[in-house]
Parts: structure tokens; sequence; C-alpha cells
């Protein structure tokens, strides 16, 4: 070997290393899946942590594969069964080997030359979530790095549309007069996405009613103050399903109710929209084919790493109005609708090769997966509820929609606040110890504790084991003896 360049590209070393990788993963995932690993999170402080990796990278060079054993020892382990906290999808095998192959490609994406393959793929992987969705064929969309943006795109393309004048051109003009009407369930990323926007405080919360849905009277008492002050709702954004319970707004109702008066509908179905390809639960996003855009976040429920978010809009055209810019070094036709130059759709220049990885898992085991595995989910989360039912000292917040399940710990006698302070502490503790990964929400100023049903292998032994930790919890550390 001559020099450090050859060695960094040496093929003989990729092959050594390359073969170790894919038996320590194999290695990895058996361990998580056989629950030989005790901890699903192997919680650590977050300055200790910083120690480590310092340490680790001032020493002397260690192999390849110690850097990636302290990776895993250090990380949650998503592939463990016990994980059920956040919304990060558990990826499938495959999809750890397509995100290899999409970084060995390292496509641009932001003109056709650059992404070739990549943005055919992408063609046929949006216009496919389209016809889920219920599109008809005029429709189409983008893939963009995540939820968040994928928000923002659409709303930028909706108050492009909707706006009284060329707001991409000549900026908001009258930043009080622009309104969105949004449930106080939804993701944060839809507020955020109106304040860039630069709609200020004309991103408004409608509250929600008992069962985590837009209030219908709320929405409809909104709209009527805000045209009586002579300001513009542009758009309403739904969700399907909220983040914090999972409950599905009333798609249709809402849908109607745009339609009315000429609103713009967007759905949020980043972690739900999935929803659409089963059988069994379909009907909780009833009216989503009725939205003029529509986010998916393939990152959540399709077994799948992050980030591959789809962003769909029932008219195509309206994906172009989102960026109504210019950049002819990039694109000699600015104006034209050019499918294959996607970078005039995206927030992005240089974007990931996402349509890898769903492309892989609808050719290699179909719909099919996506299907089984969001029915399994929804049904586990269901289970989970039930049992809780069964248990003295639990109660659910809300009977689960989605995989999004909430509870808390309610030893009885207790009022709000001190149920408050006992849920959060037993959630750390449960951080802390590690067996279980689970987190927490706020939901009407109280505290529970929230899981997200996303290992594909969790299942009833897991959550009895779950409840009787926290039993033991409380008594170990929360009881005077
Ligand atoms: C409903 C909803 N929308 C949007 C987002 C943001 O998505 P991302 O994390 O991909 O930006 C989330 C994330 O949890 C979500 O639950």
């Amino acid at each position: 070997m001559n020099s450090i360049i050859d060695e960094a590209f040496s093929t003989e070393l990729f092959r050594i290393e390359g073969h170790k990788l894919i038996d320590q993963i194999a290695e990895y995932l058996d361990a998580c899946y056989d629950r030989k690993i005790e901890k699903a999170i192997p919680w650590s402080e977050p300055d200790d942590l910083l120690k480590f990796w310092q340490n680790k990278l001032s020493g002397e060079r260690i192999p390849f594969s110690e850097i990636v054993a302290a990776a895993l020892d250090n990380s949650v382990h998503l592939h463990h069964p016990r994980y059920i906290g956040h919304q990060v999808a558990v990826p499938a095998p495959l999809t750890i080997l397509s995100e290899m192959v999409s970084s060995l490609l390292n496509a641009g994406m932001v003109i056709y030359e650059t992404g070739q393959t990549s943005t055919a793929m992408e063609k046929i992987v949006t216009d496919w979530i389209c016809s889920k969705i219920g599109y008809e064929s005029n429709s189409g969309g983008v893939l963009t790095s995540g939820g968040s943006l994928g928000n923002l795109t659409a709303l930028l393309a909706a108050r492009q549309k909707m706006g009284d004048n060329d707001i991409w051109e000549d900026g908001v003009i009258d930043g009080e007069k622009y309104i969105i009407l949004v449930s106080e369930e939804a993701h944060y990323s839809i507020a955020r996405a109106g304040k860039i926007l630069g709609l200020g405080k004309g991103v408004v919360k409608v509250p929600a009613d008992k069962h985590f849905q837009m209030d219908m009277d709320q929405l409809k008492k909104l709209y009527s103050e805000f045209s009586n002050q002579n300001k513009k709702v542009i758009a309403v954004a739904a969700s399907a399903c909220t983040t914090s319970t999972g409950t599905y707004d009333r798609l249709n109702d809402i849908a109607d109710f745009c339609a009315e008066n000429n609103l713009w509908l967007h759905v949020d179905a980043a972690h739900g929209g999935g929803a659409v390809l089963t059988d069994k639960y379909k009907h909780l996003a009833e009216g989503i084919d009725r939205a003029d855009s529509v986010v998916i976040d393939f990152h959540k429920m399709f077994v799948s790493p992050g980030l591959i978010t789809s962003v769909s809009f029932k008219d195509n055209d309206d994906s172009y109005s989102a960026f109504a810019q210019k950049a002819s070094y990039l694109w000699s036709k600015d104006h034209e609708k050019e499918w294959f130059n996607i970078g005039k759709r995206t927030v992005e220049c240089t974007k990931k090769m996402m349509s890898l990885k769903i492309f892989v898992l609808l050719k290699i085991y179909g719909e099919e997966l996506f299907k089984e595995y969001i029915e399994s989910r929804y049904n586990a989360a269901r289970e989970f509820a039930e049992l809780i039912k069964q248990r003295k000292n639990f109660e659910i917040l809300t009977e689960p929609q989605s995989n999004i399940l909430c509870f808390r710990y309610n030893p009885g006698a207790m009022d709000d606040a001190s149920l408050n302070k006992l849920n959060s502490a037993l959630r750390r503790k449960m951080l802390e110890n590690g067996k279980f990964y689970i987190v927490q929400t706020t939901a009407k100023g109280n505290i529970y504790q929230r899981v997200t049903v996303m290992n594909p292998f969790t299942n009833s032994i897991d959550f009895g084991s779950l409840l009787d930790d926290i039993d033991r919890n409380y008594f170990e550390n929360f009881i005077q003896h």
C-alpha cells in the first residue's frame, strides 16, 4: 500500500471489512431478536458518552469492527422487541443493504444526470403511493428528507396557490393576512412550517375534542371569525394520525369543510398514512384522497431507515408551485414542468437516493409486507390496551387507533399533579434501567407513558413484563417501607 488514499480506497480491505461487518450485524440482530441483549436502551448521560467518544477518537487506531461494536453497544436497539419508544422505524435487513448501495452511488438527485436511476425509481415510488392514497393519474409528488421538510414543502405550494399575490416573488406582504388552521394535536413541524412561511400569528391552533381529533365546531367558528376580520384562511392541516396519541382526524368532515370554503387541505400522514395499504384500518384514513397534499414518512411505518418522506399532490402541477425559482446553471428550461429534474420541486439540492429502499421492498416482498406489518402493529397496540385495562394500577388515556398508546400508572388516591410527578419519575427510572425503551408525552396537561409498537416482534409477554416492571419500580422506589 503506497499511501493513505490507496488504503482508504482498497477493494481488498473493503471486502474483508465488509464480510466482517455483515456477520457482526447479523449476530447483533439475532441477539436483539432473541432478547439476549438485556437492555433495549443502554442509557448514558450525555456528557459521559461525549467523553467516551472523545477518548475513542484520541486514542490509538482501532479496527473498524471495534468502532461499529462500540456504536452498537451505545445506541437504542431498535431491533430489540422491548424497544417500544418513539416512531423510529425498525429497518428490515434488506433496507440496510440498500442503504449501502445508495451510499456507494451517492447520486446527487438535483438534476436527472446526476441521479438517473434514483430519479426513475423516485417517480415509480411516488406514483405508487399516490395511487394508494386514492389519487388519480394527474397526481404526483417527490421524496424529501423527512416529514418536517415534507410539511413545509406542501404548505409552500399551498401558500403559492391560495395567496392573492405571487408570494414566492413578492414575499408575504401582509403577514397578518393569511391563516393556516391546524389542530392543537398536530406535530410541531406544521406550526414551524407556517412560521418559516412568514405567516407569524397566522398559524392558528384549532382545539381538539375529547377524542384528540380536530374539533369541527371550533374549526368552523375560527374560520368564520377570521373571515369576518377580512383575513384569508388558505389551508387546513389535518393529522393522520397525531404524534402524541396516534389519533386520526375525521378527514371526510374536514375535506367537506375545505371544499365548501375553497381551502387547501393538507394531511400530515407522516406516521399513519400506511393505513391506506391495509384492509382492516384503511377506514381510519377515509377521505385522505380528497386532500390537496399528503405527507407520508416511509421511515416510520414502512420498516425503512430514514429519511424517506413522500410529499404527494392531488394535482401534480401544484408540486411545481412550491419553488417557482430559477437556477439556470442547473436547468436550461426553468419554467418547464420536467418530472425528471426533481430538484425543481424540493428544498434539497443534493439529496440522497431514497427511493431504492422502498423500491427493493416493493419488488422483493410486495405491498403485503407493509400491510401485514402495519396491521399487526396496530393490532398489538389494541392487545396492549386490553392488558392495561385488566391491571388495577394502570389506566389508558384513550383507545388506540394506531400503534401509539398512552397510559399512566395510577395507584389511586392521588391527584393529577402527584400522578404527573410519579409518572415522570417512573419513566426516568425506566430509561435509566433500560430494559424497555418507552417515552412520555403530555396530553390535556397531564403526563402519560407513551409507547409506539414499532418492533415487529414485540408481543403480549413483553407488554405484561413491562407492566410488571413499572409496578415493581413503583413499590421499590416510591413507597416508604
Ligand atoms: C405526525 C408527524 N408529522 C411529522 C413528523 C416529523 O417527521 P420527521 O421526523 O421525519 O421530520 C412527525 C415525527 O414524529 C410526526 O409524527
